[in-house]
């Protein structure tokens, strides 16, 4: 699909509002300072580098910010009917052959990295950091979900036979896939989804979420270049209406959806009501994300963790920090270090490389956070006040309440809850972690060898991480996702994600 055909309005802005149409930005010299990125080992530290990037981003001719066109119930109903068809040809085509044309998608990712950044940014307000580890996360999902293919979808294998017959495990893909996806990674999730239910040998249509259309047409129309057949994958743009549609076809064969934990109840709740097959659902949800720091933590190290966790990406990760319990001993000293930390993160403009936080995804968003500082500024301790510049941005906030409990919800923004606690007491905040019901990620800061393994046993959360930030997850390396109210508990990037997708087949014969 073009995406000028995506074009409703030139000028219907969304996302970075205040960003779109920014002309070619100036390196601030005097403000950048250089730093290496995240454990992905990307080379910004490298000036040279880091100055070719900014100027190829900002020289990216891109279409002025528009929404996409919503498709009709018709037109969704039309590309579910196609892929039924494509998947026919999909499923019967060799692993190797799948997994080729996501290695091709892989590279025009990598050949195009500056405009898929410049994209994210336009479009998604990501700043330069968040926009290439996005750009890094999808390149990785493509070729890790094709490596992994290549061997489980490659050969039938072989079971142990005692009885004299042949025995074998083949995986297959199920049918058409519902790949539906959030703003907040649109491109690495929309195709991590996508590349893994391909994978495994499905058709696929995707809804991305409304607020970055652009981005997913561009993937898609990259994915199809990449050899995908177009019968194989499938977009339908337009809000959570189309995506119940699709949710609700009697010829959907399984659901992947990566959002918030209320709506992927809907849409398990809207399964499990159809007439048909049982279709699964993959979901991967929240999380009120916990970091628990004692006596024995470094605190230099806790503060630039804390403020990477909780306000990096301006808060909009479902990993990022949201509670932080810390040990009464050393709150005082730890608040003022992570306080004085935040003070010096610079809000504004992601096309700028010195911006760590750029603007929060749209008008109602800052409207959700705005009410919900207003409510901490009576109901809890405010530890620091950040100021945003006029826009969609929201600064960060530090809090103090006097109990975990009172965080009842996910915050999806770049506000972090305090709570202290007493060494003695340690078992009343796992408990209180346990009663969220939520199971994402979870930090650790200590040194006490016993107390980490005891934390780590006792509680049910996806990603663990000791003594360092809680964020961006390596594809690969640290598989991703959640339990409970966080998610069905696949873990993509990981070993088992793709067998989730399939259904296995044994055939046994008497030879
Ligand atoms: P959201 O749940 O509002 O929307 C996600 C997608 O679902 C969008 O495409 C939306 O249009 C669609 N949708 C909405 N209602 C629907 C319905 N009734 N039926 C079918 N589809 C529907 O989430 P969001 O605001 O786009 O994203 C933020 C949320 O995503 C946060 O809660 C965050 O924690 C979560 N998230 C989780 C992960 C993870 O890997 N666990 C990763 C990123 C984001
Ligand atoms: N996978 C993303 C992270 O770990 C959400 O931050």
């Amino acid at each position: 699909v073009p995406v000028t055909a995506l074009l409703r309005r030139p000028a219907d802005i969304i996302g970075s509002a205040d960003h779109a149409g920014h002309p070619n930005i100036p390196l601030p010299r005097d403000l950048y300072r250089p730093r290496r990125t995240n454990s992905r080992g990307l080379e910004f530290g490298e000036r040279a580098a880091l100055d070719a990037l900014v100027a190829a981003v900002a020289a990216e001719p891109l279409p002025a910010a528009a929404r996409g066109v919503d498709a009709t119930p018709e037109e969704a109903n039309a590309a579910i009917s196609a892929a039924r068809v494509g998947f026919e040809n999909w499923s019967r085509t060799p692993a190797g052959t799948r997994a080729s044309a996501l290695e091709r998608a892989a590279d025009l990712l990598e050949q195009r990295a500056a405009h898929f950044m410049a994209l994210l940014q336009r479009e998604g307000g990501k700043t330069l950091d968040d926009a290439q580890s996005e750009v890094r996360e999808a390149v990785d999902f493509c070729r890790y979900y094709a490596a992994e293919g290549r061997g489980q979808f490659g050969d039938s294998k072989a079971m142990p036979g005692p009885t004299g017959e042949s025995n074998v495990l083949r995986l297959r893909g199920r049918g058409v896939f519902a790949a539906i996806s959030p703003w907040n990674f649109p491109l690495a999730i929309f195709s991590g989804q996508i590349a893994a239910a391909l994978m495994a040998g499905n058709a696929v249509v995707a809804k991305p979420a409304e607020q970055t259309p652009l981005i997913a047409a561009e993937a898609v129309s990259l994915l199809h270049e990449a050899g995908v057949p177009s019968s194989a994958l499938h977009l339908v743009q337009g809000d959570g209406r189309i995506g119940a549609a699709l949710v609700a076809h009697a010829d959907i064969a399984g659901v992947v959806f990566t959002g918030s934990t209320e709506v992927a109840r809907t849409i398990n709740r809207a399964l499990a009501a159809k007439d048909g097959p049982i279709v699964p659902l993959i979901a991967e949800t929240g999380g009120i994300n916990a970091m628990i720091v004692d006596a024995t933590a470094l605190p230099e190290q806790v503060a630039d963790d804390v403020v990477t966790s909780a306000f990096r990406s301006a808060g909009q990760r479902c990993s990022a920090l949201r509670l932080l319990f810390l040990q009464d001993d050393v709150a005082d000293r730890m608040i003022e270090m992570i306080a004085g930390a935040a003070h010096e993160l610079r809000i504004g403009d992601p096309g700028d490389p010195a911006t760590h936080i750029g603007p929060v995804i749209d008008v109602e968003a800052k409207q959700r956070l705005d009410a919900h500082i207003a409510r901490m500024k009576t109901e809890a301790r405010t530890h620091f006040a950040g100021i945003a510049p006029p826009g969609n941005y929201v600064a960060p906030h530090i809090f103090e309440l006097s109990d975990a409990d009172q965080l009842t919800e996910e915050i999806f923004g770049p506000v972090l809850h305090v709570v202290r606690y007493r060494a003695d007491r340690l078992d009343q905040i796992l408990q209180s972690i346990e009663r969220s019901g939520f199971g994402l990620t979870l930090g650790i800061h200590s040194r006490i060898d016993d107390m980490v393994e005891a934390v780590i046993d006792r509680l049910s959360v996806g990603n663990i991480y000791v003594n360092r930030n809680m964020i961006g997850a390596v594809v690969g390396v640290q598989p991703f996702g959640g339990h409970g109210l966080s998610g069905t508990g696949p873990k993509a990037g990981g070993p088992h994600y793709l067998a989730r997708f399939a259904t296995e087949q044994t055939v046994t014969i008497n030879t």
